[in-house]
């Protein structure tokens, strides 16, 4: 399989670089600069590799830098920004600082022509975040495009098959990004763009069935797109080698357990177990609110359940998760800062009962993982259904966490699903919060002191970044008063108007 890899420089955008590449139909592979060599490089077999941008200058003690002989192994580089200037660097080449020329912003280009540039109009507007830039070109390379204030916005060494852009192709606001970026991958690294969604089940049932051939393998369902996805995939793979476990933590939404339970008993024929594991989270979380600690007490809880009734079930050998890669990668590699330790990454402890864990979606983004559910015959409904976190309601109430609280939240959340769902709205991701602010109230003639719960819908392509859903008021309207009149301690109701960054979508 073609891949290519996305060198990370601790820039923002490693994952819409990936996404960019793989909306091509070529795999893309993330590795931070630090995680891997240029040995193994070498060995991947990579049709070419982009080096992302970074909030360093190359000229600073610590920032990120890469063994130079890797612009010598015959394979093809793209830098962008900082990925630009560090090939100038290693090169020989000098970086500068921009000083109060630095761009920020869209910013009008002037491309040359290239390969790179192929049907890239001479004039076109790309988007600038810099505050160096390249002020001596290395030995070999030509500048191949300028801004006002940016003599080389784009650079080439033609021979070797290196690029450098100071600007970013990945994001929309560059007009053209995605056909540089396309110029790139099919006429400077010659791929083919074979990747597709069949190819990936194929390649993932024939790995696990020689992987896994007479293994008994568990499932950890929550019920979810990624965990059914996985399941169903899995199936395929190991058939009744594999048995399903849905645990119940307590902290699902309203009526979920039993939906889930029907829809995979009855739909796909698949051994599955449902666990009632409520009193076993609760009294875990009991006395708990800080956000970190609760999910890794989910995280750790969810292994010891498994480890339980894999023990119930007899010999297990293998544990199958619904990781996907935004998990992996949010969860903290390399220089990347940890956001959130999701629970089914950076729960994981590390001593296991299970000889390895499958995480056939590792490698998948989510609309990936729905294009693969689809073509598995999944129902529709449940693959495009709105993600549901694996920490589940923990992670929406705020502070110490209660079955009273979880059914009180539980109703809420019920409310405003039924409420968009009536009105026809569809944002990608719905859902109430309970807050741990109490206020005062009226109802009838007496004073109440009541929960205030928060409402949050968020538009998003790829939940790295989101904005909040503009519902129309009287939706809005129509959900805070049957919540406040039918949730019996909830007398406050608010909107969430914030937009990832600078929040996220999930409160804690
Ligand atoms: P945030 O809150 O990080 O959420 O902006 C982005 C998306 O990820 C979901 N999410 C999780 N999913 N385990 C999961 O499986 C987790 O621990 C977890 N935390 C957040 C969240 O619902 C949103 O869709």
């Amino acid at each position: 399989m073609e891949k290519i890899l996305v060198l990370d420089f601790g820039g923002q955008y490693d994952l819409l670089i990936a996404r960019r590449v793989r909306e091509q139909g070529v795999f893309a592979e993330i590795k931070s600069y630090n995680a891997i060599t240029l040995d193994e490089i070498k060995k991947s077999g990579y049709k070419g590799m982009i080096f992302t941008g970074g909030p360093n200058s190359v000229y600073e003690k610590d920032s990120p830098r890469f063994d130079g002989g890797i612009l010598n192994i015959g394979v093809p580089v793209l830098g962008i920004c900082y990925g630009h200037q560090l090939i100038a660097f290693l090169a020989g080449g000098v970086i500068e600082s921009a000083g109060s020329i630095s761009e920020y912003g869209k910013t009008e280009l002037c491309a040359d022509p290239c390969a790179l540039f192929e049907n890239v109009p001479e004039k076109s507007v790309c988007w600038m975040s810099h505050t160096d830039y390249v002020s001596a070109l290395p030995a070999g390379f030509r500048a191949i495009a300028q801004t006002r204030n940016c003599p080389c916005a784009a650079m080439a060494d033609e021979k070797r098959r290196i690029f450098g852009v100071q600007f970013h192709p990945e994001v929309t606001h560059t007009e053209y990004g995605g056909r540089i970026l396309r110029n790139f991958l099919f006429g400077v690294c010659g791929c083919k763009g074979d990747w597709k969604a069949d190819d990936f089940i194929g390649r993932t049932v024939e790995k696990y069935k020689k992987e896994l051939r007479g293994k008994r393998v568990l499932c950890a369902l929550s019920g979810g797109v990624d965990s059914s996805v996985a399941a169903v995939l899995m199936h395929r793979a190991v058939g009744d080698g594999l048995t399903c476990v849905f645990v119940d933590h307590g902290l699902l939404r309203k009526n979920e357990g039993d939906e889930v339970e029907k829809v995979f008993r009855d739909m796909f024929n698949i051994k599955f177990i449902r666990v009632n594991a409520q009193e076993r989270f609760l009294s875990r979380l009991k006395g708990v609110s800080a956000p970190e600690q609760k999910r890794r007490i989910i995280g750790e809880e969810f292994i010891r359940v498994f480890e339980d009734e894999s023990r119930a079930l007899g010999k297990t050998d293998y544990l199958v998760q619904g990781t996907i890669y935004p998990d992996v990668v949010e969860s903290g590699k390399g220089d990347a800062s940890t956001i959130k330790s999701h629970h089914n990454v950076g729960g994981l402890p590390s001593v296991m009962d299970f000889e390895g864990i499958a995480e056939p979606l590792r490698e998948l983004f989510k609309d990936e993982v729905r294009a693969v559910g689809i073509k598995l015959g999944i129902p529709e409904a449940l693959v495009m259904r709105q993600p549901f976190p694996g920490p589940g309601l923990t992670v929406r109430i705020i502070g110490e966490i209660t079955e009273e609280k979880a059914d009180t939240l539980r109703e809420a959340d019920a409310i405003f699903r039924e409420e968009l769902e009536k009105a026809g709205i569809r944002p990608s991701q719905y859902f109430a919060v309970l807050t741990d602010t109490q206020s005062v109230g009226v109802m009838g003639d007496a004073r109440t002191y009541g929960h205030t719960v928060a409402l949050r819908a968020v538009s998003t392509d790829d939940f790295m970044t989101a904005d909040w859903t503009r519902i129309p008021y009287e939706v809005l309207e129509a959900a805070s008063r049957r919540i406040t009149n039918e949730v019996k301690t909830i007398n406050r109701v608010v909107y969430d108007i914030t937009s990832k960054p600078p929040a996220t979508v999930e409160w804690e």
